[in-house]
């Protein structure tokens, strides 16, 4: 009997990574508070959308998430938008922030780690600052609605995550490409020493670390906007 039950149990989480989870869901965001509805599509509401967590099928999830239907703020759909996407990701975030910590952070001292802390937050005061001085400049008023978008993603992340993640974490998995370089400078020693490399350490070094192209599309009647990518950059920390 336990063999049986077992075994059921078994067959049930293969079945549960082989289809992966559909969700979908609405949220209603005022002034940086928001209010998540499972199961409801509301295209009137700040943001909704859907998420097919189909990585284990296909090798990608697809998240679609519609926002500005109704008459909110611009900085409450960014916000909402941003809080979908941790709620529905959040164990994917988590995953991949361990991929990523493994891959930068696991052979490097405490130390150094700090000063990429302190950078981060020092870039992260700069930006927020320019943004309340430059309110009337569409350049900030842009970056201020990716930050929206920045805090409703930690916000949404961790009104669902079982883990907790750090805006640090948040930080590095935004900056994963600007990460090589930043080490660098933080880590010089861990730069490549291009005097004391073979032609194919050389080739392998650019492949590691050449950058991705976007190809930017809108479409005719401004509906949306398509972007491919072609990455580049190892594809761990992506
Ligand atoms: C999720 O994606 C899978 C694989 O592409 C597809 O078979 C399935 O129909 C999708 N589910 C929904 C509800 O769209
Ligand atoms: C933004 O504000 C800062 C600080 O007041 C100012 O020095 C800078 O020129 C402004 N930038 C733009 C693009 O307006």
């Amino acid at each position: 009997m336990i063999e049986r039950s077992l075994r059921v149990l078994l067959l049930l989480q293969f079945l549960y990574f082989a289809t992966g989870e559909y969700n979908y869901g609405t949220v209603t965001c005022k002034n940086q508070a928001c209010k998540y509805r499972p199961n409801v599509l509301d295209y009137k509401a700040t943001a909704c959308g859907t998420y097919n967590d189909t990585l284990t099928q296909t090798g990608w999830g697809v998240l679609d998430i519609v926002g500005g239907q109704g008459d909110d703020a611009d900085l409450d759909i960014m916000y909402g938008a941003g809080y979908l996407e941790g709620v529905f990701t959040a164990e994917r975030i988590w995953q991949h922030y361990q991929n990523v910590q493994d891959f930068f952070f696991r052979k490097r001292d405490a130390d150094k780690l700090k000063k990429l802390k302190i950078w981060f937050d020092q870039q992260n005061s700069w930006m927020r600052n320019m943004i309340i001085k430059n309110k009337s400049d569409p350049m900030w008023r842009h970056v201020g609605l990716i930050m929206a978008q920045f805090d409703g993603l930690v916000a949404g992340y961790k009104s669902v995550a079982k883990m907790d993640l750090d805006v640090f974490a948040f930080q590095v998995l935004n900056g994963a490409g600007d990460l090589l370089d930043l080490l660098s400078v933080i880590d010089p020693a861990s730069s490549a020493d291009w005097t004391q490399m073979t032609r194919s350490q050389v080739l392998s070094y650019v492949q590691d670390r050449g950058m991705c192209s976007a190809l930017i599309k809108v479409l005719g009647a401004y509906e949306d906007v398509l972007c491919p990518i072609q990455a580049g950059l190892c594809i761990k920390p992506l």
